[in-house]
């Protein structure tokens, strides 16, 4: 396919789609399956096919991918011809029926919940990666293409030199969005200028934080723009062959992405001479076995390569020296899904989102505490208190918020304090958080500080992959002090211990795991040590989560060292 076959393609589809009556927008993710999207699938499909023949070519059920307010799916989104849409929430097999009726005969559903497209939900919301999210049939891909897939790409092969790409994903502004936040052109232009006769792409969607479900929802609602977004790399860094990595999980994603793979390279967008140019690009895909170090960049490629996933000592970097020793570009999911539209929009574009040292959106799970939870992209620099409070219409039965925790295990719990700052790479780590890979959990006065701190402590200790000592021991030892603190049996300086391993798991740790696994420990130390004295001095948990008096006292007398004895005993 040439680039003027995929426009004419692009067209003939979104000409058969204005043509339809009505569209009905069916949301086929995981959250909204399991809660019975499948079972009203099936009763849509029976309703249309009891309508007489007219009607039934007038409209079509688009399984599409997360509209984004998952807590009340499955969601239906119903267009009609002028364009005019209506979202139903909670949809069940016994009302899509009655919706189905309404619609068609241009009246109201009566009974049946719906979502005003006003709610600040989403209009509070600013969709650059997740712009096709809940659009279109990821399994279709007509539907991309209709909504410009593939675009960027033969704007990139046909009027771009690699170079120029680089530029203009530099002049972006786009970081890593992977966590780290490294400025993705000084990445690539650092592959492309690397030596070497291979080199390698790969897409990092291993996605392992607890909570954590930005990077599965791109690749099961739109796997053209992550493919699109890898293969314009291929072109920018000299690479021919890309790796998408997705965690054992996630079957869903692996199908959707291995469907999406095939139909692109049957129509020339991968594999040989993409595009009618004489750039190749493959991509395969690898299942990991779900460890979370495995997200870790080396960990990841030497799994890629067929080994045990375990980090490797870092220089050299994945640039230098990454797959089998070439020269490799390693970008998260949503680095990738962000790239057609700055290369078809233009850098100035992209960087007129955002804050100065954080450009463009980026991709939040919503959930914990908070009215509606789901997926959200917002802009660069929005505060918490919009994200928290418009965006997810505040706390439930009037709970009062806490904190909000962000970065998962390598991040922390931002205090009520600070619900003002604005979200960006270097405003959440001056907190002593971090923007992380988009996990945001909101806590009301119920959450325990020292327990969400052993709750991520735990996480580390299980994942930690054991190669280096102050890791695999450190984290066991913090776990064991956050234990005592949290079921009464700690004494003052096992808060001193804590802090001490804390630096020490923090500075010599190999990985990024070790490194980060503290954080969340130091970070509520900072903000909540009044809690942790609780705890400590009073036997008492504030937020009245932990049962603290299961290890009896005996109240000693005052000549006593109860400090001495507990240490003999340990
Ligand atoms: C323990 C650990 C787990 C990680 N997990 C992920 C992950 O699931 N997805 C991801 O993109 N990056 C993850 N990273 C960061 C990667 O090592 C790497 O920095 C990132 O994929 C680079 O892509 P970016 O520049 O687009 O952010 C992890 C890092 C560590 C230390
Ligand atoms: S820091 Fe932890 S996860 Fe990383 S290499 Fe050491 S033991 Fe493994
Ligand atoms: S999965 Fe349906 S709205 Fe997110």
């Amino acid at each position: 396919m040439n680039p003027t076959e995929l426009h004419e393609r692009a067209e003939q589809e979104r000409r058969r789609q204005r043509n339809l009556r009505l569209r009905l927008f069916l949301c086929y993710s995981t959250p909204c399956l399991s809660a019975g999207a499948d079972r009203v699938k099936a009763v849509l499909d029976e309703e249309i096919a009891a309508c007489n023949t007219d009607a039934q070519i007038d409209l079509e059920v688009v399984e599409t991918g997360c509209m984004g307010l998952c807590s009340r799916g499955p969601l239906l989104r119903i267009v009609q011809a002028d364009g005019s849409e209506k979202i139903f929430e909670n949809v069940t097999p016994e009302s899509a029926p009655s919706i189905l009726d309404a619609c068609l005969s241009n009246t109201e559903p009566t009974k049946v919940a719906q979502l005003s497209p006003d709610l600040a939900f989403f209009t509070q919301q600013t969709r650059i990666a997740l712009e096709n999210n809940g659009w279109i049939d990821p399994e279709k891909i007509e539907h991309s293409l209709a909504r410009g897939a593939y675009g960027a790409l033969a704007q990139a092969l046909h009027d771009m030199t690699p170079e120029e790409v680089c530029n203009e994903i530099t002049r972006s502004g786009l970081r890593g969005r992977g966590g780290g936040g490294y400025p993705t052109g000084v990445k690539w232009e650092l592959v492309r200028k690397a030596p070497g006769e291979r080199k390698f792409v790969v897409a990092n969607g291993d996605e392992g934080d607890p909570g954590a479900y930005m990077d599965r929802s791109l690749m099961e609602s739109d796997p053209h723009r992550v493919l699109e977004g890898m293969a314009i790399a291929g072109y920018a860094v000299g690479a021919e062959q890309g790796y998408i990595y997705v965690r054992g999980e996630y079957p869903l994603v692996a199908a959707r992405l291995a469907k999406a793979i095939k139909a692109a390279e049957k129509s020339g967008l991968l594999g040989s001479r993409v595009l009618d140019s004489g750039f190749n690009f493959r991509i395969d895909l690898r299942v990991g076995g779900g460890a979370f170090v495995c997200g870790e960049e080396t960990a990841l490629m030497t799994s890629i390569m067929g080994r045990r996933g375990q980090p490797v000592p870092r220089p050299p970097y994945p640039a230098q020296s990454g797959l089998w020793g070439c020269p490799t570009l390693i970008n998260n999911v949503e680095t990738f899904a962000n790239i057609a539209p700055i290369v078809k929009n233009g850098a100035a574009w992209y960087a007129g989102f955002g804050t100065e040292k954080s450009k463009g959106t980026k991709v939040f799970a919503l959930c914990g505490e908070v009215v509606n939870s789901g997926l959200i992209e917002v802009e660069m620099g929005i505060s918490l208190r919009r994200i928290v409070f418009d965006i997810g219409g505040g706390l439930p039965d009037g709970g009062r918020f806490k904190a909000a925790q962000t970065g998962g295990p390598s991040g922390g719990c931002i205090p009520a304090e600070h619900l003002d700052t604005p979200v960006d790479y270097e405003s959440l780590k001056d907190l002593g958080s971090m923007m992380g890979s988009g996990g945001l959990i909101v806590m009301n006065e119920t959450s325990c500080m020292p327990d969400v701190a052993k709750f991520f402590m735990e996480f580390c200790m299980d994942e930690s992959c054991g190669k280096c000592v102050p890791c695999r021991a450190g984290t066991v030892e913090m776990h064991r002090l956050l234990t005592r603190i949290t079921d009464g049996s700690a004494v003052p300086e096992d808060l001193q211990t804590l802090e001490e391993l804390c630096r020490l798991v923090q500075e010599t740790s190999l990985c990024g795991l070790g490194m980060t696994a503290p954080n969340p420990v130091l970070n509520t130390l900072l903000y909540f040590r009044n809690e942790y004295l609780a705890h400590v001095d009073e036997r008492n948990c504030p937020a009245g989560n932990c049962t603290l008096d299961r290890i009896p006292l005996y109240k000693l007398p005052e000549h006593v060292d109860r400090l001495a004895i507990l240490k003999e005993r340990s």
